[in-house]
């Protein structure tokens, strides 16, 4: 694989700076924004009082801790706008998680807001080992979603050549591929699968093309899935993270030259790990919940937002910025069958190390009696026997069984067998109802 790593000289100052440096800034940005969501939007106003807190509180980034949270409710609750810290004619762009139950979430963006993150959206594609002058092959969904749009104007900012090809016509993605030679590529990892399937279905080999970076995101995926797509693509896979309600994607990267967890952007979000039962704030380094507060947003300032994301946090590496250790999954992913908890992600780890599987699964919860059953439907590779693919599915009943301690049916099918999705897959199909 190509060294791709970026010269010191073309980071931004903060991601030289000192540790200390950072701390303050953060403060001083912390201030602003607490005080910005309090003055500006009549639901912080009212949380803090409850909580009886005010802005003049926090002397020290500890201090956050005593500020309330903000769930996915609460914006729900002040659906669409009331979450906007600015008057309506300041916001120059509207996006909108869909949530597969209910409102969706609104969120918004000042001019200024929107320079931000392609601010950081360029520092993203810098760290993943993507430079100027490369060409971009954007197959995350543009629109309301925040992927597309959001990598559009990062590789824009940092001087690449953008192919806006959106998600979905995986043969016309190949074609795009073949002839346009990006040496950077943005997509799902799930949907990125499914375009090398479809390479290898075209006679093309996928580690001769011209790639060079993949940037991943957008669902969880695993170490073992990382060196599955090195390995058949011959190019580096890097993990982006991010979620709507705190910007879109560009919250968090890895570094191609460590590609050890991805660094959080602490410039510009404060990370903070808790307990997902009690709410109370964990030291560094131990698994829960990914709490984040934005400290230079405008139009839609968020103070200890829950992702619901469940990582750790690990000091700095590459930058001084702390890292997000890969995410295990989010806390309502977690599938727990007889009491014992799971998640998708620890399935895929375990399929990866079959050679007989392919890495398109999904997990099934269905009940027998009064109990939660699960059952791994996983397809064989292209050219795999069925007897050889039957006995590598027995095999991973058995490594679930012995690591996870959970007994599972797997049922391995044919190659196609999974449905491919454009973009997020659906990793869990929930028959418990049915
Ligand atoms: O998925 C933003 C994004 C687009 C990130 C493109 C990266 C690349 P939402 O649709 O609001 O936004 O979904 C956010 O997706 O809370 C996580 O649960 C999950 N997620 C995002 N990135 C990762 C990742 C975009 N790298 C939700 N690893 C988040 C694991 C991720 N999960």
């Amino acid at each position: 694989m190509e060294d791709r790593t970026p010269l010191p000289e073309h980071l931004e100052p903060i991601e030289r700076a000192g540790v200390d440096e950072l701390r303050a800034l953060q403060l001083d940005r912390l201030r602003w924004s607490l005080r910005h969501a309090y003055d500006n939007v009549p639901h912080y106003r009212r949380a803090f009082e409850a909580a009886a807190v005010h802005p003049d509180d926090c002397r020290d980034l500890a201090d956050l801790a005593r500020f309330p949270f903000t769930g996915k409710a609460e914006l729900r609750d002040n659906y669409p706008f009331g979450m906007f810290a600015v008057p309506r004619e300041r916001i120059v762009r509207l996006h909108a998680s869909s949530g597969t139950t209910g409102r969706p979430t609104v969120v918004g963006y000042t001019t200024e807001d929107l320079r931000t993150w392609a601010r950081l959206m360029a520092r993203s594609i810098r760290a993943s080992g993507g430079r100027p002058g490369d060409r971009v092959h954007v197959a995350y969904g543009y629109g309301l979603f925040t992927g597309g749009l959001g990598a559009h104007y990062g590789a824009e900012e940092l001087g690449c050549t953008v192919i806006p090809v959106s998600g979905g016509m995986t043969e016309r993605q190949v074609t795009l591929i073949r002839d346009f030679e990006p040496e950077v590529i943005m997509v799902t990892p799930s949907y990125m699968l499914a375009i090398v399937d479809e390479m290898e279905r075209q006679g093309i080999d996928p580690a001769a093309t011209s790639l060079r970076v993949g940037i991943f995101g957008a669902e969880p995926w695993t170490e073992d899935m990382r060196r599955e797509m090195e390995r058949r693509l011959d190019l580096h896979a890097v993990d982006i993270y991010g979620l709507s309600e705190v910007m879109g994607p560009g919250v968090a990267n890895e570094c191609v030259e460590t590609k050890d967890g991805l660094h959080l952007w602490e410039d510009h979000f404060y990370p903070e790990i808790i307990d997902p039962v009690t709410g109370a704030v964990l030291p560094d380094g131990e698994r829960g919940e990914l709490v984040l507060t934005s400290l230079t947003r405008e139009a839609m300032p968020v103070v200890r937002y829950r992702t619901r994301d469940l990582t750790r946090l690990l000091p700095g590496t590459a930058r001084p910025m702390r890292r997000i250790e890969k995410i295990t999954g989010r806390t309502d992913d977690m599938m727990i069958v007889r009491g014992v908890n799971v998640f998708p992600t620890q399935i895929e780890e375990l399929i990866l190390r079959m050679p007989q599987l392919s890495p398109h699964f999904q997990c099934v919860l269905g009940r027998q009696g009064r109990m939660d059953t699960l059952t791994v439907r996983v397809e064989r590779r292209s050219g795999v026997d069925t007897t050889g693919a039957e006995a590598a599915g027995a095999h991973l009943a058995e490594l679930v069984k012995n690591s996870i301690g959970v007994s599972v049916v797997v049922e391995v099918i044919a190659p196609d067998g999974v449905e491919r999705s454009m973009g997020k897959m659906r990793r869990i199909v929930d028959r418990r109802d049915g």
